[in-house]
């Protein structure tokens, strides 16, 4: 399974944006994050045109959550898409990276005053409305600052996702959103149409992530166009913006078969142009918010192979060979979370048949397995080891745990690597830590 630009080179060596993974190991250390431009930006314009060849008024926010650095920002701003944001954190990585305000929009089931404040002030595209306390904080953020801004208001449109429980979204019983079953959809609408200041857009919704089909997806646009229907008919407010989210899964594993951005943008777009037809109702903007799926296949997390242990077990074949790697939860926490599930191979030997069996594991003081059973080439001590899939959540939700330091990441393209986050230091660790005169000897 080779993604994006990977092959491998004629040293048997794994390459990625035309660079030799052994070199940019030898250069930049490992743990590394590598991440494959010229993927990403195949990825962005691909998902777009899928969408837009069959609905023209479309947008695409890449939702930043999945990976975000001040590259990241210019990256995407400079392939013309949107970005949603779901703290004050990721609102000042964007505008740090360049991406002009007046694309991005603002997620956040509690967000503060301070981060409505900064969203106001920085002028950005959008608010995404998640509960009532919100609409009243800023209602008065933006009388305080006499200003106005779109907003457009999140529903849960009460499906449920065939994917791990602790990423699933759409439910009702969940805590994004308002609900529409019992009005509170509805409610928010009228409230936000009423409220000075606040300029009604549209509707959102999110079902969840990692889907490796189209069911959810399709049950909540139909969902959320009846929702469209009853603004207008309850509120008379129109509704010029849809936004369903993100989710679209990606390979994580070979047999894994997410559908096509073409095959997704069509059972989206095939039955919510019908349903607008059928309901007499004008075609909004139809937007979107992947992350995972513009970016996951892209990354891959390079590792050195230390300490390998076979002990017996009980069930076949009898034995277990664990192959520790530099790295684990602190860089890539999905396992423990999520039993999320990858391939790897032995970077410095791509050529050569995976047919010995091993667990990988990471080094933190926990049982964190990173893959279970997985096939590489025979590993030995100093191998480089390299796991696939890693774009997506994986530096954006790293960790100092056991002291670790947080690894560099890696733009590739063309030959060329750039260095966009550079791996923390020891000092790092404690530059913000103070010991108080008592304790001090
Ligand atoms: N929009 C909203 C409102 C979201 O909550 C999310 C993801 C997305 C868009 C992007 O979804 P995607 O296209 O990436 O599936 N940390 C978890 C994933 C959490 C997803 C949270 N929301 C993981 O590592 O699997």
């Amino acid at each position: 399974m080779l993604l994006g630009t990977q092959q491998v080179g004629r040293n048997g060596h794994l390459e990625i944006g035309g660079c030799d993974t052994v070199e940019l190991a030898r250069e930049y250390g490992t743990p590394l994050y590598v991440m494959d431009e010229a993927a990403i930006r195949a990825n962005c314009r691909a998902y777009k045109a899928a969408f837009a060849s069959r609905y023209p008024r479309n947008d695409i926010y890449y939702a930043s959550k999945a990976f975000l650095t001040t590259a990241m920002a210019a990256l995407i701003a400079s392939e013309g898409l949107c970005m949603d944001v779901a703290s004050i954190g990721e609102l000042y990585v964007a505008l740090q990276g360049g991406f002009p305000a007046d694309r991005l929009a603002l997620h956040g089931n509690n967000k503060s005053r301070a981060e409505l404040e900064y969203a106001v002030k920085s002028q950005i595209r959008h608010i995404i409305l998640d509960n009532f306390l919100e609409i009243e904080t800023l209602a008065d953020v933006l009388k305080e600052h006499n200003t106005e801004i779109d907003v457009l208001v999140r529903a849960a449109p009460g499906v449920d996702p065939k994917t791990h429980r602790l990423i699933r979204t759409g439910q009702a019983d969940t805590k994004f959103g308002f609900n529409i079953a019992n009005g509170s959809a509805i409610a928010a609408v009228k409230k936000a149409v009423a409220t000075p200041g606040m300029r009604f857009r549209g509707i959102h919704c999110h079902v969840g992530s990692q889907l490796l089909d189209v069911e959810t997806h399709e049950q909540a646009v139909e969902i959320m166009t009846n929702l469209m229907l009853a603004v207008v008919t309850e509120t008379g407010a129109v509704v010029e913006e849809l936004n369903i989210g993100g989710g679209l899964g990606v390979r994580y594993l070979r047999d894994h078969q997410p559908p096509s951005y073409d095959e997704f943008a069509e059972k989206i777009t095939t039955p919510f142009k019908a349903a607008l037809d059928r309901l007499g109702l004008p075609y909004p903007v139809l937007e979107q918010e992947p992350g995972r799926s513009l970016v996951g296949e892209a990354g891959i997390t390079l590792y050195t192979v230390g300490a390998i242990k076979t002990v017996p077990i009980e069930e076949a074949p009898g034995e277990r060979t664990y192959v520790s790697i530099d790295g684990g939860m602190s860089d890539n926490p999905r396992p423990q979370l999520y039993e999320a599930v990858y391939e790897c191979l032995i970077a410095n030997k791509a050529d050569q048949p995976a047919d010995k069996v091993i667990t990988v594991a990471g080094k933190h003081c926990e049982t964190d397995i990173m893959i279970w059973n997985t096939k590489v080439a025979a590993p030995e001590y100093g191998d480089l080891l390299a796991v696939k899939t890693t774009g997506a959540y994986n530096h954006a939700m790293a960790s100092n745990y056991n002291r670790f330091l947080r690894p560099a990441v890696l733009f590739v393209a063309d030959g060329k690597a750039d260095l966009v986050v550079e791996r923390e230091k020891l000092e790092d660790l404690v530059r913000k830590e103070h010991v108080p005169t008592r304790l001090q000897r």
